[in-house]
């Protein structure tokens, strides 16, 4: 299975791809398949309701292409979300948001994915 156009156009024009000045929460993960590391900053928002959401979201990795596309789409996905939806998202909604990822490459959606969840939970934990 080939790269899908959406993996393509993500993985060439990155969303909130960067780093952040005065994140609320940070957070660093290893892909142990590959070597590949990345890096993902959270800005945090409170809504009227008092709940409490993804104000702003970038990610800065040193992985392959797929890694860029999958941290780019969850970027998107994330962005808005309170906290307790942003800890549901998983690699399938975001493999299914591109339209798929070739089977070696699946992997590749693990890493965005972990590094969100753990800085929501370093951000929960202070
Ligand atoms: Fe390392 Fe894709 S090969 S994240």
């Amino acid at each position: 299975m080939p790269y899908s156009k959406k993996v393509l156009d993500h993985f060439k024009n990155p969303r909130n791809q960067g780093s952040m000045k005065n994140p609320d929460a940070v957070a660093k993960e290893g892909n142990p398949v590959c070597g590949d590391v990345m890096k993902m900053y959270l800005k945090i928002g409170r809504k009227k309701s008092g709940e409490e959401f993804i104000e702003d979201i970038k990610f800065e990795t040193l992985g392959c292409a797929a890694a860029i596309a999958v941290s780019s789409a969850l970027t998107e996905i994330a962005k808005g979300k309170i906290l307790d939806e942003a800890l549901k998202i998983n690699k399938d909604n975001i493999v299914e948001d591109l339209g798929g990822l070739p089977a070696p490459k699946v992997h590749c959606s693990m890493l965005g994915v972990d590094a969100l969840h753990k800085a929501i939970k370093n951000y929960l934990k202070n």
